[in-house]
């Protein structure tokens, strides 16, 4: 009998240093290193393979398979050491991601209709429930519409109540008012009677101030019909106030000028404030103007399309930033348009 097989002694070594090498506690990566040294293309154990001839014919084969097997043995042990680190490394990032689902969620940042726009809605609600209409005009509109139709002619000192913006093309401003949509409207439904709410933006060419704003919001109300009366623009006037300022609210319709009706008015409510007693809200007179109105003057009645001797109609002009300011007390016009969150964020 020969002395022990040489190649066999060092397949034992191999297997006894393989095994020792992988018992300490193995990084991923060390493992990997693990894997080449012993089981990579140029570890040893796969060179015995190849120097299976130095050993003596009739041991080879039993060379070979302890080779085999002491091979499969280490894939194993590989597979095994690393499902082992995987898991470890899993229950790692499970603790480090740990969830409390007990906490108190964070709240997303939420958008919001600005408060012109909600407030617009309102009032067109209460006159829509009255059986108004919506119907718009430009924003960009002519000298014509804007002022020669609504009996406001060329050079007419009334202009000068009107600051304009006017663009490059002659004729063509920005409306200073929602008045042109009167004669718009009523050139559409001409000679059917009319009762009509024209929502919308104007701008003036203001110096601004807390009382003044190059754009606001405007809403115009008219109705056109056979028997339409002042008792029925101060029915409706006084209903809508009403409703938008409670029940026991307290009106009056002060005589006034506008170009574009006849008799003219403008309409006071009490002042919510003090009371009527008279405070710095309402300049201690104990009323707030919240509207200009009046019966449409017949050169209106008929730039529109209908016979004054025949027809008669109400308008009123609401101004919508007046509205909000009185009922939140917004003490700065400014604040509605100057898009500072810190003030849209309160409605
Ligand atoms: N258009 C006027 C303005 O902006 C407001 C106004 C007054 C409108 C009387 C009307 C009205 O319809 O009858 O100053």
């Amino acid at each position: 009998m020969s002395t022990k097989n040489e190649l066999i002694t060092e397949l034992e070594n191999l297997q006894k240093q393989a095994e020792q090498d992988l018992a300490g506690s193995l990084k991923e990566k060390e493992l990997q290193a693990w894997r080449t040294t012993y089981l990579g293309r140029s570890a040893e154990l796969v060179q015995i393979f190849k120097r299976l001839s130095e050993s003596p014919p009739d041991e080879r084969a039993r060379v070979g398979q302890l080779a085999n097997q002491i091979k499969n043995n280490l894939e194993i042990l590989f597979n095994q050491k690393l499902q082992k680190l995987n898991q470890e490394q899993l229950e790692e990032n499970l603790q480090s991601e740990r969830l409390d689902v007990t906490l108190p969620g964070r709240k997303p940042a939420r958008g919001r209709l600005h408060i012109q726009t909600r407030v617009l809605r309102e009032i067109c609600h209460i006159f829509a429930e009255m059986g108004f209409q919506i119907f718009r005009g430009p924003e960009v509109e002519s000298d014509e519409f804007n002022f020669e139709l609504l009996n406001i002619p060329a050079y007419h000192p009334a202009r000068d109540q009107w600051d304009t913006f006017f663009t490059t093309k002659e004729g063509v401003i920005l409306r200073t008012h929602t008045s042109p949509g009167q004669v718009r409207s009523m050139r559409a439904y001409a000679p059917d009677p009319i009762r009509v709410i024209l929502p919308g933006m104007c701008y003036r060419y203001e110096q601004m101030d807390a009382s003044h704003e190059i754009q606001f919001y405007q809403v115009e109300v008219l109705a056109v019909g056979k028997d339409i009366t002042f008792a029925n623009m101060k029915g409706t006037l006084e209903e809508f106030a009403q409703r938008m300022y409670g029940e026991q609210v307290r009106t009056r319709i002060r005589p006034s000028y506008f170009p574009f009706t006849e008799p003219s008015g403008e309409m006071d409510i009490e002042c919510f404030v003090c009371g009527a007693k008279g405070c710095p809200v309402c300049k201690g007179s104990g009323w707030l103007e919240i509207l200009g109105c009046g019966m449409v003057h017949p050169v209106v009645l008929k730039n529109g399309g209908y016979d004054p001797q025949v027809y008669s109609g109400f308008a009123a002009g609401l101004g919508i930033e007046r509205i909000s300011m009185l009922r939140y007390r917004i003490e700065d016009i400014r604040h509605f348009w100057g898009n500072d969150v810190r003030f849209l964020e309160q409605f």
